[in-house]
């Protein structure tokens, strides 16, 4: 059983951890050619339990090793979510060797009380003198304390350039609370966000602010992720974001984002099911201006059933977050890093295909669809118009995506992708996603691997991410059209080797 869980379920490029259970992505850092990624870890059982934060390093982002665990509950609680910065001035003053920064872990101290659902959440911090390999606690712990608010937690921190000055956000049930520090260990309140604002179908969770150039001009705005569980666009955990202004205490929305938001909520980072905490990279400095990110690729509906026994939860793939401006207001948009190309091996292209019915594109004997980067573009689509794609197997099973052009949605159907029934919010619903580009031409970018799906349409403007569990692989995709036949410009087919 356990070893054809490996080989049917195992991710070929999608990070899970050796053994047992993990959630969110925690404390992403790059220093000294490593990026660095902990996440909520429980290394006694493959499901949720006393939090601990895992560690994997990776040159690139794409392939990861596992190190030891780096941070383990103590007497003021459990390890939960928090991030991690490379302190490059010493401010902290926990750096003591030469040439080589400290970096300082900022998460939240979860301690179980009384009852069920009782716990006393304050902020702790850690910080490790060689690079991440092992932390050492603050003596003075915890950093903020707390005794009102059962909902208080998942600090992220980052530098602020313009006022030099560390910045933190972290989420108190229905807001997002702001804080400033000029040494990561004393932190002043600054302002709140959020009451009454987007999507509170659940609790916030995992907040991310940072600055992000406008594409193609010389604006900057704010932006704040929060993660919000339940209340997803298709049910269970999604992140949401706003974009708007910071005036050094508090974070305003952009007046016409903001009329946007309240006319219709479409801001969300992914409208699959499957990812969910996603947070930036820190010291991670890109030429463009872009933030790197990674999200926990599951969704607490079902994340703790699904049919892999000897760990549980994949990352999504890393992706670059850029923002842009159209006539239709601001847009994040996100694709996977430049890095993936450099795993490009045989390349299947077809050209100018006219789509009258269903029409094969490929299969396992030319190209293993497990591990696959797929890029396509469809021209003419008329207004009833739309495509499915479909995977299949010799199984029966079947995976459709696609775009219906009437109802403008985007759709990932996983109904009959192959076990599904350990969870009814896994099966039950066809999940949708709003397409908000006004181009003509649909373009798409496809990664599958052997359990999930990342679909980046438009240029990366609408993204929808799954999770799924076939009977055997998916051996055969191919391609179908709704009420019309269309031409499929060309659709490029690259197999991704890891080895
Ligand atoms: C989000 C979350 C965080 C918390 C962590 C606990 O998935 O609920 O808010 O810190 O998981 O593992």
């Amino acid at each position: 059983e356990s070893h054809s869980e490996e080989t049917l379920y195992r991710p070929n490029y999608h990070f899970t951890p050796k053994k047992n259970w993990m959630n969110d992505p925690n404390g992403m850092f790059y220093y000294n050619g490593y990026y660095h990624l902990y996440f909520q870890y429980h290394p006694d059982s493959n499901v949720w339990g006393p939090m601990h934060w895992g560690h994997a390093v990776s040159t690139d982002m794409i392939t990861w090793r596992e190190l030891p665990i780096a941070i383990y509950p103590d007497e003021l609680g459990t390890i939960f979510s928090g991030s991690a910065v490379v302190d490059i001035g010493n401010t902290s003053g926990f750096g003591k060797v030469e040439n080589s920064a400290p970096i300082v872990a900022m998460y939240t101290s979860s301690k179980q009380l009384e009852g069920k659902d009782n716990w006393k959440q304050t902020q702790s911090i850690a910080f490790s003198n060689d690079e991440g390999k092992t932390f050492t606690k603050y003596e003075n712990n915890p950093v903020i304390d707390n005794n009102e608010l059962k909902d208080f937690r998942d600090p992220k921190v980052s530098w602020d350039e313009e006022r030099s000055r560390w910045m933190m956000v972290l989420a108190a049930g229905d807001r997002i609370m702001f804080y400033e520090s000029k040494d990561l260990k004393a932190w002043n309140y600054l302002s709140d966000f959020g009451r009454g604002i987007g999507g509170h179908g659940g609790v916030w969770e995992c907040p991310d602010f940072f600055k992000l150039p406008v594409n193609g001009s010389d604006e900057t705005k704010w932006v704040l992720f929060v993660s919000i569980n339940p209340g997803g666009p298709n049910g269970g955990s999604a992140t949401q974001y706003f974009i708007g202004d910071f005036d050094g205490t508090q974070f305003t929305m952009d007046d016409e984002f903001s009329k946007a938001l309240n006319e219709e909520h479409t801001y969300w980072i992914d409208f699959g099911k499957d990812n969910y905490a996603g947070v930036s990279w820190s010291n991670a400095r890109t030429k463009d201006g872009s933030k790197l990110m990674i999200g926990w690729m599951s969704n607490w509906q079902y994340a703790q059933a699904v049919p892999t026994e000897t760990w549980r939860s994949a990352m999504t793939v890393a992706r670059k977050v850029q923002l842009q401006k159209n006539e239709r207001g601001f847009r994040l948009i996100s694709n996977p890093v430049r890095e993936i190309e450099n795993y490009r091996g045989k390349k299947v292209k077809k050209e100018n295909v006219l789509i009258a019915n269903e029409t094969k594109i490929i299969d396992s004997e030319t190209i293993d669809l497990s591990s696959v980067e797929i890029a396509f573009n469809i021209s003419n689509l008329n207004q009833e118009g739309g495509c499915t794609f479909k995977l299949s197997n010799k199984a029966g099973d079947e995976l459709l995506f696609g775009y219906n052009n009437a109802k403008k949605l985007f759709f990932i159907d996983r109904s009959k992708s192959g076990k599904v029934n350990f969870s009814k919010d896994f099966a039950n619903k066809i999940s949708l996603a709003p397409r908000t580009s006004a181009n003509q031409n649909l373009s798409g970018r496809i990664l599958l691997d052997k359990t999930s799906i990342e679909l980046f349409f438009d240029n990366g403007e609408s993204v929808m991410t799954e999770i799924f569990f076939p009977n055997t692989p998916f051996n055969q995709l191919s391609i179908k059209p709704t009420n019309q036949e269309f031409n499929l410009d060309y659709i490029e087919v690259n197999q991704l080797n890891f080895n």
